[in-house]
């Protein structure tokens, strides 16, 4: 697969484009997929859309024109900077669209609410933990590649019948929810002293430990961006080193709005 797309490559980019050491070769996103990446993400006039090698800019431009969004690509080939540029001044966007010439892997993530990306597996599975460190509910989006035992939390195929690589002219579309860093235990706040909350976690799911004097609850749910929901109802919000219970569900009612710190053991 990947001789194939360094075969394409060769074909499709300027010969100055492979000058640079890029990790991926230069194929573009059909507009009908980067439609339904920016859909799928459920990009809107808050977000920041980060496009980790952006090619000519179609998706941040796209971002910028049909959903308001503001947003910045990435790019290592500077033929694609320049071009990204033009086109975005084409489209009317140049403000909320722009572009700089960069390598993923030095770029600051965190300005982003949402990270689109058309690489390849290796890569994203070198961009994960990066990824995973990012402030909870950022939404990332990858075209066709996934990122190995971190399961997406929804995907989609999507027709690609303009698509330039690939037999089937389809594409496999992934969304993850960067959750909420929730493992370790917590220990309920004043007004709940003796509740201890023991939680393991494996990047959306978690297993935790509930345990309120006595009695102790196994819990099991997902973790959606800052929010933890449980098959029995139980629902948390957390930030940072604080836990706070929105639904008791399953859980004794008097949890219902209780707080948790993060403590040892
Ligand atoms: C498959 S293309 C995707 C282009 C665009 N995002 C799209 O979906 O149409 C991948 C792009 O990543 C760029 N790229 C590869 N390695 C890079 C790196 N280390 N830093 C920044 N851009 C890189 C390539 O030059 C290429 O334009």
């Amino acid at each position: 697969m990947r001789a194939a797309w360094a075969a394409l490559a060769l074909c499709l980019a300027s010969p100055g484009a492979l000058r640079a050491q890029e990790e991926v070769p230069f194929v573009v996103t059909p507009d009908n997929v980067t439609l339904a990446m920016l859909q799928l993400a459920q990009v809107g006039t808050q977000d920041f859309v980060l496009d980790l090698g952006s090619g000519d800019g179609r998706i941040v431009i796209l971002a910028a024109r049909r959903f308001g969004a503001r947003g910045m690509g990435v790019e290592i080939v500077p033929e694609l900077v320049d071009r990204s540029r033009r086109n975005a001044a084409k489209a009317g966007v140049a403000e909320r669209a722009r572009f700089v010439e960069q390598d993923l892997f030095k770029t600051d993530l965190s300005v982003a609410t949402v990270i689109t990306m058309y690489l390849l597996q290796e890569v994203n599975l070198q961009l994960r933990p990066a990824l995973l460190a990012l402030k909870p509910g950022t939404r990332i989006v990858s075209h066709d590649w996934d990122m190995g035992d971190w399961r997406p939390d929804r995907s989609i195929t999507v027709d690609a019948p303009d698509k330039p690589v690939g037999r089937e002219k389809l594409s496999r579309l992934h969304l993850w929810v960067v959750p909420a860093r929730a493992a370790g235990t917590w220990c309920g706040s004043t007004a709940n002293p003796g509740a201890r909350l023991r939680l393991t976690q494996a990047y959306q799911v978690f297993d935790a430990t509930l345990s309120v004097g006595s009695s102790a609850q196994l819990l099991a749910g997902r973790i959606d961006g800052a929010r933890l929901r449980s098959v029995g109802g139980f629902e948390a919000a957390v930030d940072g080193a604080r836990l706070r219970v929105t639904q008791s569900g399953d859980a004794p009612a008097a949890l219902q709005g209780a707080e948790f710190e993060r403590c040892a053991g």
